[in-house]
């Protein structure tokens, strides 16, 4: 998945966080200790089926833009990143709990993509996704749905040619891909509507 970023122009932004529900914590607790019981992070969130793909439905939102470097050819960004996908592992029958249909995981407990800056200039962090870059929890419906929405900075490679300046315009590129699952096994596919849980 790419992204053209032009340099100047004013992008979508969105000041959304997570609206935590406090009630049925001790009913959370008990799906997230059900659904968690011989649960295994690794091997991805379809449960049957050899044709099948994942999709991850993903939304880069741009807040701020940092630095654009001309020495180093690279950009700086602030953002949200915005992913969702389905968790057939992960879903629980809320008859059996309150009719509680939600509930919260950590990125280091349950499958999460690893979609990643692939043209990464952070040379302190080398894969620019995952749950070594965003860290906040995902929020997850009965039905296996999971949205996670984490603020990240990005510092990408952007080939600029400056022989116009100051009348120059510049693309950047910033490319997004699964560093494991080649690009048939995981599909990603543009969130476009405004963030809603
Ligand atoms: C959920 O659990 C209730 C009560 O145990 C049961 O009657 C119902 O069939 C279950 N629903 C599903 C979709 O498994």
């Amino acid at each position: 998945m790419e992204l053209i970023l032009l340099t100047g122009v004013v992008l979508v932004s969105i000041h959304i966080c997570q609206g935590y529900d406090l009630s049925h914590n001790k009913v959370k607790a008990e799906i997230r200790k059900h659904v968690l019981k011989d649960y295994d992070r690794i091997v991805g969130p379809v449960k049957y089926g050899d044709t099948q793909y994942l999709e991850v439905k993903f939304r880069l939102s741009i807040t701020n833009l940092v630095e654009v470097n001309t020495k180093e050819q690279n950009l700086k960004i602030d953002a949200w990143v915005w992913q969702k996908w389905y968790d057939e592992f992960l879903a629980w029958n809320s008859t059996n709990f309150k009719k509680i249909g939600y509930t919260v995981f950590s990125p280091k407990e349950v499958w999460v993509p690893d979609i990643a800056l692939i043209n990464n200039a952070d040379r302190t962090e080398r894969l620019a996704g995952g749950p070594t870059k965003f860290v906040t929890n995902i929020n997850a419906w009965r039905k296996g749905s999971m949205t996670w929405l984490s603020p990240a900075t990005f510092s990408s490679t952007c080939v600029q040619n400056v022989k116009t300046w100051p009348m120059d315009v510049q693309n950047c590129i910033l490319t997004f891909g699964s560093c494991t699952y080649p690009k048939k096994n995981l599909v990603i596919v543009p969130i476009t509507e405004t963030y809603t849980k």
